[in-house]
């Protein structure tokens, strides 16, 4: 019951919500240790030790497994940040670089991470030959989606949109030089209408939504992409497996 309630907390609220967890256990050890063990203890002793528990933890506790190593690494990055006196305002501006780049992990719990070329190339093969047919990527990242298929014979437009501000600026800068266009703009917004080819590569987390707009706004003839992430409880018309290193799946929805 407890767990279940944990697990919808925001990821991040949960984590720091463990390491409090471990830090007021670790309180009461250090109370209760001179009984046993003569103090000091070492500083480096328990800070390792708050690591190690968080990290053993987290897991149980409903945190994604992999976010244990960010869980070990949180206590010894402050106390190395003490140690070296680090300065607070370079962590500021960590904060909002990576904040600029992955904004969008946080309110749509979809990060920034690149398609790669093996993947670009198995799009080209949604194209039909001889009619002019329109592309999208939703959540266009650094653009290089878009300027691929601009550059494909037989796609009259390419474009990308995207939210996060790094990523659009870039993208919008990438795609201006060598094709494609790409707008600021919340893919909720977009009217998918408009596309013969609609890309994306999320996460599981907006499949659902994103579902009905497809059903919704979405023309007969049209194909819905999706890399990695299918839609849960609609089964694809194909799915792809493909031969790059990640082995890629795509899973293909026409209309
Ligand atoms: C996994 S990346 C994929 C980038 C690119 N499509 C590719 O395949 O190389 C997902 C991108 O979607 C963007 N994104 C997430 N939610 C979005 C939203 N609601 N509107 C626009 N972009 C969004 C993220 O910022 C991120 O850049």
């Amino acid at each position: 019951m407890l767990i279940k309630q944990l697990i919808r907390l925001p990821k991040i609220v949960l984590a720091l919500f463990i390491q409090l967890i471990v830090l007021l256990v670790l309180t009461l050890g250090v109370t209760l240790a001179p009984k046993v063990v003569t103090p000091p203890y070492s500083y480096s002793l328990l800070v390792l030790i708050q690591a190690l528990l968080a990290a053993m933890i987290s897991c149980r506790l409903g945190l994604p497994c992999w976010w244990r190593w960010i869980q070990f690494f949180i206590p010894i990055g402050l106390y190395v940040g003490l140690l070296v006196e680090f300065n607070p305002l370079w962590a500021l501006g960590i904060f909002a670089l990576v904040w600029l780049v992955f904004s969008n992990a946080l309110t749509e719990r979809v990060p920034l991470y690149l398609t790669n070329s093996t993947t670009r190339k198995a799009l080209k093969k949604f194209i039909k030959p001889q009619v002019n047919q329109t592309f999208l990527d939703l959540g266009c990242g650094l653009g290089g989606n878009v300027v691929f298929m601009a550059g494909q014979l037989n796609i009259s437009e390419s474009h990308g949109v995207e939210t996060a501000p790094i990523p659009y600026l870039f993208s919008k800068i990438y795609t201006r030089l060598r094709g494609g266009r790409t707008y600021a703009m919340d893919m909720w917004k977009t009217d998918l209408s408009y596309y013969d080819i609609v890309y994306a590569f999320l996460s599981p987390e907006p499949m659902p939504k994103l579902w009905q707009k497809i059903k919704e706004e979405m023309q007969p003839g049209s194909v819905f992409i999706s890399n990695s992430f299918a839609i849960p409880e609609i089964t694809p018309t194909e799915i792809w497996e493909l031969s790059d290193r990640r082995q890629t799946t795509l899973y293909i929805y026409r209309l």
